[in-house]
């Protein structure tokens, strides 16, 4: 089959790898459809993981099911599934306590948070932006999809990871309606913690970046631009808060933020959150942070050698001194998707508004380049390996 594989900081080539196969009486093999680029993707692609070289990208998949394993009730060839981006086994410890995104099965190393497809440090897997895709755990982990599957993919899509991570966000800031929120990164995972905060009823939504484009996206569902090239976050909330702060904050950055001229500091979005968050308020951090970051030597602007290693000066005190609370890690996608799904099919959400380009596989390696440029209108690509879209 064709696979988009990582080959080195910013290499990335379509050519052949083997089909999966069934290795599990539990497995399903689904054809891919649709497969997602996220800024996930990108902190791998530009060489700041552990990603090896050969391994296939593709975390956020959709597609059909073409074979199942003898244990597989649920799933019947030819239906249409959605699979979360974290692979779980459904009967751990953790997944038993719905902590899917830290399974302890499909991720057995101890020092390790949970596992994904075709991810860094997240177990062996291979990625979906290929052809097919095996789904271990099928049953536990595929979500169905209804007869509006195929002609709505590009909404669906959007259930294995960026809908439900920017809804996680927003829970973990415990937005509820009538809040003033702030969100950082207007990146797709920023854009979908905005819409979930528009869902829930939110006062009022700020979103925070660099780029006019994707600011602009945050306007049509109705958020509050701050373009950082030109207005301090801090001033506009304060001036419309009475002084309080923000009433919660959503971190959808991670720890390759940077400031407007493009040097990174990773200390720059979870500090500015807790600086325009009120005491008291909450902050849901699922921008990734990482222990280790090799490239944080050269890239970061402060003390690269401290955060090669994770440690990101935090203003703790002057969180401790707020009352604040913070929430981090990867999203437990399988807590939210059903759900989402039935916003979706209900026409109460359409999250491919985010969309902006569909490209089958070979395009990939464009696809990457212009993404991770974050060039001019290039908000979320997504490929088809079946030639649709
Ligand atoms: N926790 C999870 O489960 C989970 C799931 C998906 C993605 N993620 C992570 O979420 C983050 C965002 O993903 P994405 O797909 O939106 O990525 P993206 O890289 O496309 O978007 C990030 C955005 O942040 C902006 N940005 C950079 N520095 C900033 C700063 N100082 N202040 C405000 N904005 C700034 C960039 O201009 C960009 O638009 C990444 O770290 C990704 O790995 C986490
Ligand atoms: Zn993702
Ligand atoms: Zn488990």
């Amino acid at each position: 089959m064709k696979a988009a594989v990582y080959e080195g900081p910013r290499n990335v080539t379509v050519e052949e790898k083997p089909d999966p196969r069934i290795e599990h009486p539990c497995d399903a093999i689904v054809k891919i459809t649709t497969t997602n680029i996220c800024g996930s993707d990108l902190h791998m692609y530009e060489g700041r993981t552990s990603f090896e070289k050969g391994r296939i990208f593709g975390h956020e998949n959709l597609g059909q099911v073409v074979e199942v394993g003898s244990a597989v009730r649920k799933l019947k060839v030819g239906m249409y599934v959605v699979l979360p981006f974290n692979i779980a086994c459904g009967f751990c410890k953790q997944c038993e306590r719905g902590l899917t995104n830290y399974c302890l099965t499909m991720q057995p190393e101890p020092s390790a948070a949970g596992a994904a497809y075709g991810f860094a440090d997240m177990g062996p897997y291979q990625g979906g932006q290929a052809e097919f895709l095996r789904v271990p755990y099928a049953d536990f982990n595929a979500l169905r999809l209804g007869e509006d599957a195929e002609e709505r993919q590009t909404d669906y899509v959007m259930l294995a990871d960026i809908f439900p991570t920017g809804y996680h966000a927003t829970e973990m800031a415990g937005v509820k309606p009538g809040d003033q929120t702030v969100i950082y990164g207007a990146g797709p995972v920023g854009l979908m913690a905005a819409y979930s905060a528009v869902i829930k009823g939110a006062g009022r939504v700020w979103v925070c970046d660099f780029h006019t484009d994707r600011l602009r996206k945050a306007e049509e569902i109705g958020a509050m631009p701050i373009d950082m090239r030109e207005q301090d976050p801090g001033e506009v909330i304060k001036e419309a808060t009475l002084g309080l702060g923000a009433d919660n904050g959503c971190e959808c950055v991670g720890y390759q933020a940077h400031d407007p001229s493009g040097h990174e500091d990773a200390s720059r979005t979870v500090n500015g959150l807790i600086e325009n968050v009120r005491f008291t308020g909450c902050i849901g951090v699922v921008g990734v942070f990482v222990p280790e970051d090799p490239g944080g030597r050269e890239a970061q602007l402060q003390i690269g050698d401290f955060e090669a290693k994770g440690k990101v000066p935090i203003d703790w005190g002057k969180l401790w001194f707020k009352g604040q609370k913070i929430g981090t890690g990867q999203a437990p996608v399988k807590r939210y998707n059903r759900r989402l799904r039935d916003l979706i099919a209900g026409g109460k959400a359409k999250p491919s508004w985010v969309v902006s380009h569909e490209l089958p596989l070979d395009q990939a390696p464009d696809g990457y380049d212009h993404f991770d440029r974050r060039d001019e209108g290039w908000t979320k690509v997504i490929l088809h390996p079946d030639g649709s879209g």
